[in-house]
């Protein structure tokens, strides 16, 4: 298949991978929806915010996905009254057995990032967790942001790649495939069937084609900037805990999954977890953004504009 070569088709070929995603996205991306997965989605909005959360009246969230942040924000009292939007009914379909299950009230609508059908001034805090990179037009999606977020209202925008994290982590993704079948060997897995992953051969194609942006620091803060937002920063996270997983997700998606014992899966999880902590008490606040795997946008739309 060749690369999608226009906006529309960018987002037809994201709409239907994510559709086809959807069913097995929450256990492919190991999605916690207990106290793990809450301290994950607040401490990123406590790193953006930089410090204790207040209780948003309003949030939006853009590319909501299965419901990862906007769920556990109302779960956490965050957020008072959540609307989640994707382009892919499927993924949204997800999120609303998620919300009934965990027994929260969601609004949801598929819509494009760049063209939200909401009022302007409608919400106190937007948000999207790893989104970003998935959007053709993003001077449009900043514009969309800035129109729907009341005067004073924040942006927060995590899990965006950064252009240099991105080439970093193609190290571990292609040691780890070289190594795959001794680590099978040692495990006693037996190697995945081709393109069994997301819905098949023909999604495993699509997957190529949906991300189409890794960031330059600067840029992304030039994009919020040149919109109108203020208060931009952008900061980076996670070093060592993405090395490690990108790793062992490259090593676990050659074998069949349900043939990868619970020991390794146990290990890999606090692995990440424990390095997580090292990556943000010993390095976010030295190294550069640009060299983090992981860019977090926050900013705020001026009162007055
Ligand atoms: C990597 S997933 C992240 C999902 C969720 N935010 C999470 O963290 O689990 C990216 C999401 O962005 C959505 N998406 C892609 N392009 C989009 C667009 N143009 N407008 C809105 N959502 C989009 C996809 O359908 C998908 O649900």
């Amino acid at each position: 298949m060749a690369a999608p070569s226009s906006p529309d088709a960018i987002r037809d070929v994201n709409t239907r991978y994510h559709d086809c995603a959807a069913a097995d996205y929450d256990a492919k991306w190991g999605i916690d929806w207990g106290e793990v997965g809450r301290e994950q989605v607040l401490g990123k909005l406590r790193k953006a915010l930089g410090g204790a959360l207040p209780v948003f009246d309003r949030t939006l969230e853009v590319g909501s996905g299965t419901g990862y942040f906007s769920l556990h924000l109302l779960m956490a009292g965050v957020a008072a009254r959540a609307t989640c939007t994707d382009i892919s009914p499927g993924m949204l379909e997800v999120l609303e057995g998620n919300a009934e299950r965990l027994g929260l009230e969601v609004t949801t609508q598929v819509a494009d990032a760049e063209a939200l059908p909401f009022e302007d001034a409608s919400f106190d805090l937007v948000l999207g967790h790893a989104v970003l990179h998935h959007l053709p037009d993003l001077e449009q999606a900043f514009s969309e942001f800035l129109r729907v977020l009341r005067p004073g209202g924040v942006i927060v925008f995590a899990g965006e790649p950064s252009r240099v994290g991105d080439r970093i982590a193609d190290v571990p993704k292609r040691a780890a495939t070289a190594v795959a079948p001794l680590w099978r060997a040692a495990l006693r897995a037996s190697p995945a069937p081709e393109g069994h992953a997301d819905g098949g051969e023909e999604n495993h194609e699509l997957e190529r084609h949906v991300d189409v942006h890794a960031f330059v620091p600067a840029d992304l803060a030039g994009l919020a900037r040149d919109a109108g937002f203020e208060d931009v920063q952008v900061r980076g996270e996670e070093l060592l805990a993405n090395w490690f997983g990108w790793t062992n997700r490259a090593l676990e998606t050659t074998a069949v999954p349900d043939e990868v014992p619970m020991a390794w899966k146990q290990y890999a999880f606090h692995g990440y977890l424990a390095l997580q902590k090292v990556d943000a008490g010993l390095l976010e606040g030295r190294l550069p953004a640009a060299l983090f795997y992981n860019l977090l946008l926050s900013a705020r739309r001026p009162e007055a504009g």
